[in-house]
C-alpha cells in the first residue's frame, strides 16, 4: 500500500514537536508512519505516497527554516503537475506579530497545488499558542489517515 509520511520544518523545534505528536497518535492506531525534518527528507519519495502531513515554521520574512530551504527549492523546481494524486494537509507556525504571518507555510501549499496536489482540509495557520489550533489539525489527520487506511483494505478484500 502506498505510504503517509509526516514532514516538518523547523527552526527551534515546535513543528517537530506537533509532527511527533501526530507520529505518536498515528502509532497509537496500530499503523506505523514515517516523520522526518525537510533536512532529511526528499520530495522525490512524495511520489509513491499517499498522503502527506506538513508541519512548517516559518522565519526571516515568511521564509522557510534554514534547513528547510533545500527541500523546499526541490518543490519549486518540479513541473507543474508532478504531484497529481498526492493528498497533502499544511500546519503552519508562526507569530501573527511578523509582518508576513506564516508565509512558508503560505508559500508550500500554493507550490503544492501548483504541482497538482489535492488539500486534504484547509491549511491552518498557528500564532504563538500554537497547540490551539495544532491539537485539531492533529485530530483531523489522524481522521483523515485512518479512512485511507480502511479504503486501501476494503479494496483488497
Ligand atoms: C527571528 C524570528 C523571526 C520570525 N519570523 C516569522 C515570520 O516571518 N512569520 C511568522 O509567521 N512567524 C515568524 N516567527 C515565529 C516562528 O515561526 C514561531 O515562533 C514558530 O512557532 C517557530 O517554530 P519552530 O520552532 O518549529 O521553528 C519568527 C520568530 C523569530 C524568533
Amino acid at each position: 500500500m502506498r505510504k503517509s509520511q509526516i514532514i516538518y520544518g523547523t527552526q527551534t523545534g515546535n513543528s517537530q514537536e506537533v509532527a511527533e505528536k501526530l507520529k505518536e497518535e498515528i502509532e497509537r492506531t496500530g499503523f506505523e508512519i514515517e516523520c522526518m525534518d525537510m533536512f532529511d527528507g526528499d520530495p522525490d519519495t512524495l511520489f509513491g505516497c499517499a498522503a502527506v502531513y506538513f508541519v512548517v515554521s516559518s522565519w526571516g520574512e515568511g521564509e522557510p527554516p534554514d534547513d528547510s530551504l533545500s527541500y523546499f527549492n526541490k518543490i519549486k523546481g518540479f513541473p507543474d503537475g508532478h504531484l497529481k494524486g498526492l493528498r497533502f494537509a499544511v500546519c503552519g507556525l508562526g507569530d501573527s506579530g511578523y509582518d508576513i504571518f506564516n508565509g512558508f507555510g503560505k508559500d508550500l501549499e500554493s507550490e503544492l497545488l501548483r504541482l497538482g496536489a489535492t488539500a486534504i482540509t484547509a491549511r491552518v495557520d498557528c500564532d504563538i499558542d500554537f497547540e490551539e489550533l495544532s491539537d485539531p489539525w492533529i485530530e483531523t489527520m489522524i481522521q483523515h489517515d485512518k479512512s485511507i487506511r480502511a479504503a486501501v483494505s476494503a479494496n483488497q478484500r
